[in-house]
């Protein structure tokens, strides 16, 4: 898998606002920075309103460093597969246990890779995906069939 996982915790009982990273081999969150952290996602997502409102967002980073010895030149084309298949996996998680979730791709590359602390290089954000209690209410992908068949 070349996709690194963080976790930006917003809106979340009991779980400290902040950037965290998702451990693999302990299977627990690593606090990378703690704060009010909902203005600067605000803003790095192109200051669009709605993901403010997200429980929390997962990030998914694409590491082409753990393809390139294997795949070279196709490492770029894998990760965005890597990527699509976690992302659908995180759905599902979401969807289990009663979250609503989205996607959202609409943010500034450059200032979000620095601010997770990527090169945006060889690792970079591929996509956000915001989960929440009622994050289907008001992301631009909650289509009306899909309000309909939660209410
Ligand atoms: C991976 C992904 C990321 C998206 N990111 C955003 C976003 O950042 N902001 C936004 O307003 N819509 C976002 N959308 C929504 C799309 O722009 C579009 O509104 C939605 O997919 C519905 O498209 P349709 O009307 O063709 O069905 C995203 C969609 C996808 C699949």
């Amino acid at each position: 898998m070349s996709v690194q996982l963080y976790f930006v915790a917003m809106n979340i009982a009991k779980l400290r606002r902040g950037l965290y990273k998702f451990d693999p081999a302990s299977f627990s969150l690593k606090l990378i920075s703690h704060g009010e952290i909902r203005g600067k996602m605000y803003e790095l997502c192109s200051y669009q309103d709605w993901i403010t409102r997200a429980g929390g967002v997962f990030v998914l980073i694409s590491d082409l460093d753990r393809l390139n010895w294997k795949y070279e030149n196709r490492s770029y084309r894998l990760t965005h597969l890597d990527a699509g298949v976690l992302g659908q996996s995180l759905h599902l998680a979401a969807t289990s246990v009663g979250l609503g979730s989205s996607m959202l791709f609409g943010f500034f590359d450059d200032d979000m890779n620095q601010f997770i602390g990527v090169d945006g290089d060889r690792q970079f954000v591929s996509l956000l995906l915001p989960v929440g209690n009622s994050v289907l209410d008001y992301s631009p992908l909650a289509t009306d069939s899909i309000k309909d068949a939660k209410n």
